[in-house]
């Protein structure tokens, strides 16, 4: 008989793939179909986020409530980075989970739901996570994993902790991926990685090095592909090539994450992120200059230790030149395993709070005129939502979204629509 999986899934696109994966692994042997109704799940599991405080904490009491909840023998799992990070400590505190399996061995969900107690987060190296799943949400669009782990060492971050080192997955396999899935039907990849420009630089055998830009174009030859995005590319490797690539590819949807940090130089030195604000600035304004209507995102932490207020006004800058128009930010939470929450100079919580209001405030006004700076225009938009009132979704090819009136003859179709009006975090629009 089918059983029933209630999935939460908290953090980066990263987990959500992982989530895909895991519901792939567990109908490979058994039969499950998703319910958003925790009292009728046969099986419980929480794809989890560590890189910041709260969400952890936030766990053990959404574990308790589930425990309380569930059917007497639904079975709890703990998946993701903050099982990587805490392990074993999770069943102790909370003995009511049965397993707890690590960002990089979702692939032994089969296994772990038969065994009780079992944890498995080694970070090392593991073909299985190669093997990717048949399963997705989304009908269009497909999620591929690219690379494992990041080589980086942020002094802030917990990811390489977690997600282990830095591989590339081998290019034959992701072409093949995404070449089944085109042919189920999706039109858009969405390329995934900590560091994805930082692909080919070392594979798990001992293949020639290439690189991110190279596999973009190797991708776009795909018959049938239409779209191709990723996430997240980082800064120090935006190099001249892989610019150029963007910008004159016109697979590649013309939305970029370039995620900023921090303002300041010396503050970015001792994050050891490896660039400063001038080259940050630098890469920003050549994107633009070479794609007028792109849409830049970025990632900001205020506070971090030894921030001061003159340094954090480098941030305000960076964001006043470069006018994002999405911001995830973020006030800087100190993290086990990472050099930063030994720092000198942490900051207090209520200064952290004023820039991040800052941060907002500024943000808010860039959102707000660069949306309705898009009224008028027209913008290739791929439909993949039908919704109740009538309206059909898709995001235009800089990703932002849109909604038009129209049927689901519009879904699955990349059309252009004329921009009539403009809201902070979406358009409205006509077909032309
Ligand atoms: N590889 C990704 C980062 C993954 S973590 C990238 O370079 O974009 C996602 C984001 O969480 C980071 O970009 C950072 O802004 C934020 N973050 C990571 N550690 C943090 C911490 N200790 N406190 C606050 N924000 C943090
Ligand atoms: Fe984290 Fe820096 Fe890697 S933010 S994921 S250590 S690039």
């Amino acid at each position: 008989m089918d059983k029933k999986l209630f999935i939460e899934t908290l953090g980066c696109a990263m987990n959500v793939r992982d989530t895909e994966h895991i519901i792939a692994e567990l109908n490979k042997h058994h039969s499950y179909s998703q319910t958003d109704i925790l009292q009728e799940a046969d099986l419980i599991i929480i794809n989890t986020c560590s890189v910041r405080e709260k969400p952890v904490a936030k766990l053990f009491s959404e574990l308790g409530v589930f425990n309380q909840k569930k059917k007497p023998d639904a079975k709890i799992g703990v998946c993701g980075c903050t099982a990587s990070h805490l392990g074993q400590q999770i069943i102790n505190r909370a003995p009511y989970v049965d397993f707890v399996l690590g960002a990089r061995n979702v692939s032994k969900i089969s296994q772990a739901i038969e065994t009780k107690g079992m944890v498995a987060i080694d970070i090392n190296n593991d073909e299985t996570n190669y093997d990717f799943a048949d399963f997705r949400t989304s009908q269009y669009r497909c999620s591929v994993n690219i690379s494992l782990g990041c080589d980086k060492s942020c002094t802030f971050c917990i990811v390489p902790a977690t997600r282990g080192e830095e591989i590339s997955i081998p290019s034959e396999l992701i072409i093949g991926e995404i070449e089944k899935s085109v042919k189920s039907g999706a039109k858009e990849v969405f390329l995934l990685g900590q560091n994805v420009n930082n692909y080919g630089t070392r594979f798990s055998d001992d293949r020639e090095k290439t690189s991110f830009t190279q596999l973009l174009k190797d991708i776009s030859q795909i018959e049938g592909l239409e779209r191709i995005r990723f996430t997240s590319p980082h800064p120090l490797h935006m190099d001249d090539e892989f610019i150029e690539e963007f910008a004159s590819n016109p697979k590649i949807c013309k939305q970029i994450h370039v995620p900023l940090q921090a303002g300041n130089s010396r503050v970015l030195k001792d994050m050891k992120r490896g660039y400063t604000k001038e080259w940050f600035l630098n890469r920003c304004e050549k994107i633009r200059s070479l794609v007028p209507d792109v849409r830049i995102s970025t990632d900001i932490i205020v506070a971090f230790p030894g921030e001061s207020d003159e340094e954090f006004l480098d941030t305000l800058d960076v964001i006043e030149k470069v006018r994002f128009d999405t911001i995830f930010n973020f006030k800087y939470s100190p993290r086990p395993h990472t050099p930063a929450q030994n720092m000198p100079n942490q900051i207090p919580d209520d200064i952290a709070s004023q820039r991040l209001q800052r941060v907002i405030e500024l943000h808010k006004e860039h959102q707000d005129e660069i949306m309705h700076g898009y009224v008028g225009k027209t913008f290739e938009v791929l439909f993949e939502d039908l919704k109740p009132n009538g309206e059909v979704f898709g995001y235009s090819d800089n990703y932002t979204s849109v909604f038009v009136k129209g049927s689901e003859e519009l879904l699955g179709k990349i059309v252009p629509v004329k921009i009539t009006q403009a809201f902070r975090t979406s358009l409205k629009g006509e077909v032309v």
